[in-house]
């Protein structure tokens, strides 16, 4: 397997082909809500402490940080998925509206909240999360109106992204519809991979590709089998494993194989990086780049995001001066 080949050519040209392509994204959409403080106490009503809020606020995540990844890289963005009917499913649908990405095909549900999770931050360390969420099934009349979307949707786009994040969304029917549009990436959880079979490409991280086809990686020899299993049994065009700080590896049906070394220089937030690497590598595909290209622009922004703390996206001049250096040809 070709390792560390790093040389990505004209990537300030291919930020313009992919500036204003159309991409829906498909998936489950989360409401991160964040409170910032500090502590000076314990509890005296339990052994916890006491943070005294000084700032609360919220963002976009799961499927939703797809999407913001992708309009921070400059392309049309619509969103097909569900909220709660709740005041949190709203809040969802203001930060749509406040990056510009078109939520026609956002959904509220009845039977089944918002999914929410809830950081409570002191001093910069996280002192505890809860989460607010279904992972049942949807209903089937829901099921309908989103694949009806989906189908409706996805003709009018140069790409379709389906971010997997199990919370019961993702139907056989729905992935079907996805796949009006020319290029379809998936970022799938191990329980839901065959859903996806067929796509574009299929991206999960290496953890995903292990529990999915029972191979432990450990080394160059298993992941080749777990890549080569995913590939056959899904008949995907590509198998993209995401390895952390080891960086990507590709798997193409065509026989394509190639490994590529992470870059960040210091690592500050890892977090979302997954959601960087499947918005970049998808855009870079609809704007024509070859895969070898798309998926160095992906690890180039996954490196710039997970320098960065607080925010998970990154902009085309971030992720360009971050391939500058690496001393290559923006
Ligand atoms: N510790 C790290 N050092 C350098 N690069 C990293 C690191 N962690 C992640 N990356 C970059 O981000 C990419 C995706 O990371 P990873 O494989 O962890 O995805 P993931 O597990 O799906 O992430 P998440 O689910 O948290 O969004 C990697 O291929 C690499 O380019
Ligand atoms: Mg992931």
């Amino acid at each position: 397997m070709p390792h560390g080949a790093l040389a990505v050519p004209g990537a300030r040209e291919l930020f313009a082909r992919m500036r204003g392509k159309r991409v829906l994204v498909v998936g489950d959409v989360m409401l991160d809500e964040w409170v910032w403080g500090s502590v000076s106490r314990i509890s005296p009503e339990a052994p916890v402490p006491v943070v005294a809020v000084d700032d609360h606020s919220f963002t976009l995540g799961g499927a939703g940080n797809v999407a913001n990844n992708l309009r921070a890289s400059g392309a049309r963005v619509s969103f097909a998925g569900a909220v709660g009917d709740d005041a949190e499913g709203r809040r969802v649908l203001e930060l749509f509206d406040a990056i510009e990405v078109d939520r026609r095909g956002v959904i509220a549900v009845t039977d089944r909240p918002t999914t929410r999770k809830t950081r409570i931050v002191a001093h910069n360390q996280q002192v505890v999360r809860a989460d607010w969420e279904s992972a049942q099934a949807f209903g089937a009349a829901d099921r309908e109106r989103l694949r009806a979307l989906v189908a409706m949707l996805a003709p009018d786009h140069d790409a379709v992204v389906l971010s997997d994040y199990a919370k019961g969304l993702f139907s056989r029917e729905i992935v079907e519809a996805a796949q009006a549009a020319p290029v379809v990436a998936a970022d799938p959880k191990p329980a839901n991979i065959d859903l996806f079979a067929g796509v574009t490409c299929v991206a999960p991280n290496a953890a995903e590709a292990s529990t999915a086809t029972g191979i432990a990686i450990k080394d160059d020899g298993s992941l080749e089998r777990a890549g080569t299993k995913l590939l056959e049994r899904l008949r995907c065009r590509y198998v993209v494993v995401t390895r952390g700080e080891r960086g990507m590896a590709l798997f193409g049906a065509e026989g394509e194989r190639m490994m590529i070394p992470s870059v960040a220089r210091t690592v500050f937030d890892v977090s979302g990086a997954g959601d960087t690497v499947i918005a970049v590598l998808t855009l870079a595909l609809a704007g024509g780049a070859p895969i070898a290209l798309a998926m160095q622009l992906a690890n180039f922004a996954a490196g710039a995001v997970v320098e960065k703390l607080g925010t998970a996206t990154a902009s085309p001049e971030e992720i360009l001066e971050l391939v500058g250096a690496n001393g290559d040809d923006a």
